[in-house]
């Protein structure tokens, strides 16, 4: 069975709308015929300093959302990052075969460090690229699920991948491909729908929250920036706003964009947007529920995220143990 790892940062209370439908639906796909492992990065979250209760919350928090969107712990194991200090350990491994521009050209790096100014911006946001190869590596990881956004990092994780493969033999790790899905590689915000949906957007209007209010979020998507004219059809090019609203339909109803293109000939912007309002709120209303059941029990939640830890660290192990024999290190025993 091909092995998968896909995470999150726990950055936020809520997930939106462009993790679930860019990653989080298909790692629900994907556990049914691979052998999974889910993660909540809680140390990436480290490079922006989060307040500790917090961050503390939020890892709970971003657990349960992947369980209420179907993560099966009896089929995937879900577990959070600094459970298992094997990330951290081959992180720095991976450090020592990274180049300094190497890190340097990732374009999340730039875009965030030109944000911060270079007092703001800390070492770990800059060698966080480095941290994701390892969460990949230590698994021998077949498969990544991911959005667009994650592209350069996965490039870096298999140029990693070969470089300590050339150095120190051929069976030393598995280099990872990227899955990346095609139509729901890139959901974009609703007020700019050039850019892509983002937590740290400058203005909530265009963001969907899976934990948001139903209400709030139907008025958002009634106020979608669309164009001018008054056809719905699928052209990302020239009806970017039309484009991202039916591919989020699409997503979510299992309706074809060519059917919905059919469907709605002749009609108005208003009514696609009142139609597909409902089809979110009918997915989150039973989505927050669920999420509320898990959050609402935390000894259990704990008791799967121990579980899922304890089955990390035996696979995780037993990788470290190899690059630490094969880069030199002296066995402990
Ligand atoms: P993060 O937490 O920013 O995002 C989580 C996942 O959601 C996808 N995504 C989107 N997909 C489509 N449209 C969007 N608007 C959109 N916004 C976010 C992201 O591509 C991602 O798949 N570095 C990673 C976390 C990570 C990781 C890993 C991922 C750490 N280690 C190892 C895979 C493997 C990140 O910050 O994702």
């Amino acid at each position: 069975q091909q092995r998968i790892f896909s995470g999150m940062q726990p950055t936020s209370d809520s997930l939106q709308l462009g993790n679930y439908l860019g990653a989080l639906t298909h790692w629900v796909a994907l556990q049914e015929e691979h052998d999974a492992l889910y993660c909540v990065v809680d140390l990436h979250a480290l490079t922006v300093n989060p307040d500790p209760a917090v961050l503390r919350e939020r890892t709970r928090r971003t657990a349960a959302q992947y369980l209420a969107a179907g993560v099966d712990p009896s089929r995937s194991t879900l577990f959070v990052q600094s459970h298992v200090p094997e990330h951290a350990e081959l992180a720095w491994v991976l450090s020592c075969h990274t180049g300094f521009g190497e890190a340097g050209r990732m374009t999340q790096f730039k875009d965030k460090s030109a944000r911060h100014g270079s007092e703001g911006t800390t070492v770990g946001l800059f060698t966080y690229p480095v941290l994701m190869a390892a969460d990949i590596l230590l698994y021998d990881t077949n498969l990544v699920p991911v959005g667009e956004d994650q592209r350069q990092h996965l490039e870096l994780s298999r140029d990693l991948a070969q470089r300590l493969n050339a150095r120190f033999g051929k069976d030393t790790v598995v280099v990872p491909e990227v899955h990346i899905v095609k139509e729901t590689a890139k959901i974009y915000d609703l007020q700019d729908p050039t850019a892509k949906m983002s937590k740290s957007a400058e203005s909530p209007n265009g963001l969907i929250e899976l934990l948001d209010d139903p209400k709030v979020v139907a008025k958002r998507i009634r106020s979608a920036v669309t164009d001018a004219d008054r056809e719905i059809r699928f052209d990302p090019q020239a009806k970017p706003g039309v484009s991202n609203l039916l591919t989020i339909f699409s997503a979510l109803s299992g309706r074809s964009v060519a059917s919905l293109e059919q469907d709605y000939e002749g009609k108005g912007y208003g009514d696609l947007k009142k139609d597909l309002a409902e089809v979110v709120v009918g997915f989150l209303t039973p989505f927050q529920a669920r999420v509320h059941d898990y959050l609402a029990d935390p000894a259990s939640l704990d008791a799967v995220l121990a579980d899922g830890a304890e089955k990390a660290r035996t696979i995780a192990g037993v990788t470290l143990d190899r690059i630490y024999d094969r880069s030199g290190l002296l066995p402990r025993r």
